[in-house]
């Protein structure tokens, strides 16, 4: 079974035939939201908002240890996390779909490991290629049979928000390498790695970044909904298609 991780925009997963919700606890507290747990065409599939079901909690708040423990408690084979994205480099428009390839990691203050405390020892896990590239090709070929176009590679930076960025720390991050922009995929691809879960993240571009294109002079907050309401329909097709096959 594969679980669905979404983030804002995608709340619920409309194609998820719901057998039943259910509210579960971890070492690590409780996730954001009880385990919605159901088919999608027949298959079994998870789904967990990442924010919680009224998207309450801020991606710093997040709790994403319980989130992936959660998980992989439940016994998932992998994690699909959906994540809405600014756009950084210049041919990633509004609506665009990414599925990163690489991650830098500009996030403070997280719990970002389950290897610490007492009784645990130092454990280190290889991260050179932080997604799964099993997941990653299936979720490839799941968007060509459906026809939606997907850029296959990129690099994702994780900042800690809430707030936006600066057209200046936008500028750095190009300069770093970045690709898209997003404030949920660190700790959370880490975590995935350490819990040995397969993950892979689709990036939905809901803006151009903070100084570039449509945002040169503000981004538009309003806009990011509407494009992220409209995207997240290809985006639940593509899911759809990957657990049903
Ligand atoms: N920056 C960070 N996170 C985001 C953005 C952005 O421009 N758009 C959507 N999530």
């Amino acid at each position: 079974m594969l679980a669905i991780l979404g983030g804002s925009g995608l709340t619920q997963f409309a194609e998820l035939e719901v057998t039943r919700r259910k509210p579960v606890d971890t070492p690590y507290g409780a996730p954001s939201d009880a385990l919605t747990i159901g088919t999608i065409g027949g298959a079994p599939a998870l789904f967990l908002a990442r924010h919680g079901r009224g998207h309450s909690i801020a991606p710093h708040e997040v709790n994403y240890r319980a989130n992936v423990w959660a998980l992989r408690q439940e016994g998932v084979e992998g994690i699909v996390a959906v994540a809405a994205v600014g756009g950084i480099r210049r041919d990633l428009a509004p609506g665009e779909l990414l599925l990163p390839d690489q991650i830098i990691d500009y996030t403070w203050g997280r719990r970002s490991t389950f290897f610490e405390g007492a009784d645990t020892p130092v454990t280190h896990i290889d991260f050179t290629e932080p997604y799964s590239a099993a997941l990653r090709r299936r979720i490839l070929a799941a968007a060509a049979a459906c026809g939606e176009p997907v850029v296959d590679g990129g690099v994702y930076a994780a900042t800690q928000g809430p707030r936006l960025e600066s057209a200046a720390e936008i500028d750095r991050l190009e300069r770093d390498g970045a690709d898209v922009v997003g404030m949920t995929g660190m700790p959370e691809a880490a975590l995935a790695r350490e819990a040995g879960l397969d993950y892979a993240a689709i990036a939905v571009v809901a803006n151009h970044a903070a100084g570039r294109g449509e945002s040169a002079g503000a981004v538009s907050l309003e806009r990011i909904a509407a494009v992220l309401e409209q995207a997240m329909h290809r985006v639940r097709r593509i899911i759809s298609t990957i657990v049903a096959r």
